[in-house]
């Protein structure tokens, strides 16, 4: 049996009248690619915002590795080794692409807060950078002002901002988001990579559902709130209600483009 390593269980946040999410209950396995689909307003980014703890439920639980961590803030699971990422892009325009990675690094070191470190931590922090930036294919670009990235290298530049937490999983909201199509599938190779080298877990929220359907190990589909379903990519593909619901003819028009003229 996979280890599961993220589960919530009748997770809810009403926002007011509306319940954002809605009793979700999800088991993510240790070493997988989840990904989270539904329309738009389905909860997707609330949920992941109850994952990080970036803001509280109003009942339920989340469990990271078997233990309770609903009440605790984002800097602590990002302590614990959950990263995330943001639907809108989140870096420091005004520094370099290095010192943004650097940063990141440094902040998770154990003396962060300490003025007077050896210097052997800060030579450990620029190798780490420097492996990082490399991981991501920024290496090139390490000295450039982030904010004048190239959109494409911004988002790569924001997987290594994770990287440098070192997480364990890995919580990306939509980050193809703003990319041009053929940019696409080098970022999603990337995310594979990342989670096959390092053996980590990564939970997906993505429109594009090409590349929810490759890449994914399960899927969670997410309408109103609620899981309307949950499978391998195949199961999800077959499902009538999701098919209704929310693949509409999407992903069937899409096998018949890629199905050899008769
Ligand atoms: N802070 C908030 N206050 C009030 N309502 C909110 C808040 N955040 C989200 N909502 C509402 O909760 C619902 C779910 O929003 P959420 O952003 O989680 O959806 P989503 O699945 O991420 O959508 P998208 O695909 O557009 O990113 C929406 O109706 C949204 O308007
Ligand atoms: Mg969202």
């Amino acid at each position: 049996m996979p280890e599961t390593i993220l589960e919530t269980r009748d997770l809810r946040k009403a926002f007011g009248a509306l319940l954002a999410v809605d009793g979700v209950s999800v088991q993510v396995q240790a070493g997988a690619i989840h990904s989270i689909i539904g329309p738009n307003g389905a909860g997707k980014t609330t949920f992941f915002n109850l994952l990080s703890g970036n803001i509280r439920p109003t009942s339920g639980q989340v469990l990271y590795k078997g233990r309770d961590i609903t009440k605790l803030p984002l800097y602590r699971t990002a302590h614990i080794g959950m990263g995330r990422s943001f639907q809108i892009t989140n870096l420091f325009p005004n520094l370099t692409a290095f010192e943004n990675v650097r940063l990141a690094c440094q902040a998770m070191g154990r003396n962060n807060f300490s003025f007077w470190q050896p210097a052997r931590h800060f030579t450990r922090y620029t190798d780490r950078t420097v492996a990082i930036l490399e991981q991501v294919g920024l290496a090139e670009r390490a000295g450039q002002l982030a904010g004048t990235l190239p959109h494409g290298d911004q988002r790569k530049l924001e997987l290594g901002i994770i990287l440098g937490a070192d997480p364990e999983v890995l919580l990306l909201d939509e980050p193809t988001a703003g990319m041009a199509a053929e940019q696409v599938p080098e970022l999603m190779t990337l995310i594979q990579q990342i989670q096959q080298q390092g053996s980590k877990t990564v939970v997906l929220v993505e429109h594009n559902m090409n590349v929810v359907m490759s890449i994914s190990d399960r899927i969670t589909v997410m309408h109103q709130g609620q899981v309307l379903a949950e499978g391998t990519p195949a199961e999800i593909a077959a499902n009538e209600t999701v098919q209704s619901a929310y693949l509409g003819g999407l992903y069937e028009l899409d096998q018949q483009d890629r199905e050899p003229a008769a």
